[in-house]
């Protein structure tokens, strides 16, 4: 029996993780631990809150008392920190939260983990690790050699990780590898760079087993409409303007949430104590390109299915490229992430799985399908959000 215990669970990435990870282990248990703030909601994990396996304690990660008597009433084997605060621009209104969230959080569960876990004649109990879900927004930002994006150059390593696969594409000559120096220029991605360094702080100073990973833009279901895609089809659906942040030719490395929930569990399972793995799809577009698409797949989806249109709050002729609407753009805004896999496809045979063309159509039929979910999470609060931060753009 192996025991995990998984911060930040009712959020996006954390949710998806223990449905794959409750799908593909029998012999498991898993504590949720999460604050449910805005971002986390229970709908995320409904059905796994009545599985056996599962318990849920609602609860902040820099809790000490509550981290401590839940690591002393399980014999938890796993940590999987994803709970944090995630989103950039809120991070620019609202920074020292991010800091309180991302830093303080995550030295509270190492430090609880570190005296839970010492065995009686020192060293660690066998079997434990700490896994720090990061970004590959520590790395900063890229610079884009093209306007348009080129095929990857094959080297051997790409070839591990790209298969046969001929979809995949960049927009440079550079990638983020582990070995790329730190340099993060948001507050949200400096909170997430310290989080890391504390992390390996605790493996050098206590020897404390742990492992890092760093992805890159995910997506899929459950993700909250305030990121990009989940927003864009959210407001194309009511008819809305679609916010792009300047002339939306930043580019972001995109990984289907399930590939990433799958490079995770690998890196639990079978990660070297002490390294980092960078999780990434191979799979950059700009922001323009991401939205045009999305507004072609769903104006397809409606036209092939008219079933769908009842979901529309606009004519569906009005569903093209007019909705597009330039914005001021986002202060400090990284110009392009790119991740380089080799690592992780090398030591433990991970590769990104789902083709782009194949993840943004499951993921908007996703959002077609579980209209009350995305209602669900879209009353009050995201409501204010949204006025507040797109209302002098
Ligand atoms: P999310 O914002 O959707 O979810 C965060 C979850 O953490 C929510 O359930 C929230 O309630 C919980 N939480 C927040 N503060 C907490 C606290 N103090 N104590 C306990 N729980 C708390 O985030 P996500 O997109 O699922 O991201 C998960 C992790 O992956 C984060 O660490 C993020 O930095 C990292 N990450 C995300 C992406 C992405 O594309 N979404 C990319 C790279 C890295
Ligand atoms: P986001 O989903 O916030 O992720 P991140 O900033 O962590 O990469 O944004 C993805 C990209 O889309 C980023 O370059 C900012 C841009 N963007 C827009 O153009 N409009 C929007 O309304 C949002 C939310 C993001």
């Amino acid at each position: 029996m192996t025991t995990y215990l998984v911060t930040g669970a009712a959020g996006f990435i954390g949710c998806n993780f223990v449905k794959y990870i409750l799908g593909r282990h029998s012999d498991i248990k898993v504590v949720i631990l999460d604050a449910l703030t805005y971002a986390g909601n229970l709908a995320s994990i409904a059905d796994e809150l009545h599985d056996a396996r599962v318990t849920f304690v609602r609860g902040d990660v820099g809790d000490r008392a509550l981290v401590a008597k839940l690591l002393a009433e399980h014999d938890v084997d796993y940590i999987v920190n994803f709970a944090a605060e995630s989103h950039v621009d809120r991070s620019i209104t609202n920074p020292r939260l991010f800091l309180e969230t991302n830093i303080l959080g995550t030295q509270n569960l190492l430090d609880c983990a570190r005296h839970a876990w010492t065995a009686d004649g020192g060293g660690y109990l066998p079997g434990k690790k700490y896994l720090q879900i990061s970004t590959d927004e520590v790395y900063g930002s890229l610079p884009k050699t093209w306007d348009e994006p080129h095929p990857l150059p094959v080297t051997d390593d790409i070839r591990r990780v790209i298969g046969s696969r001929s979809d995949m594409k960049t927009y440079g000559d550079r990638f983020f590898t582990e070995q790329t120096p730190l340099a993060p220029r948001s507050p949200y991605s400096a909170s997430k760079t310290s989080a890391d360094l504390i992390t390996m702080a605790y493996h050098a100073t206590y020897g404390m087993p742990v492992n890092i990973t760093r992805c890159s833009n995910n997506y899929g279901p459950y993700h909250f409409p305030e990121k990009l895609i989940p927003l864009i089809i959210n407001n194309i659906l009511q008819g809305k303007k679609l916010p792009v942040y300047g002339r939306g030719e930043n580019v972001r490395d995109w990984l289907y949430v399930e590939d990433h929930c799958k490079g995770i569990d690998m890196v639990l399972r079978g990660g070297r104590v002490g390294e980092v793995y960078n999780i990434g799809g191979f799979n950059e577009e700009s922001n323009i390109n991401i939205v045009r698409q999305v507004i072609a797949i769903i104006a397809r989806i409606m036209r092939d299915e008219p079933h769908y249109q009842q979901l529309l709050s606009c004519p569906l002729e009005a569903i093209n490229d007019g909705l597009i609407q330039h914005v001021a753009d986002r202060p400090g805004h990284d110009m392009r992430y790119a991740i380089d896999p080799s690592k992780i496809a090398r030591e433990l045979g991970w590769y990104p799985e789902t083709p782009f063309s194949v993840g943004i159509e499951k993921t908007i039929r996703w959002n077609l399908d579980h209209r009350d979910w995305v209602k669900s999470v879209t009353t009050g609060d995201y409501q204010r959000y949204y006025d507040e931060m797109y209302k002098n753009r």
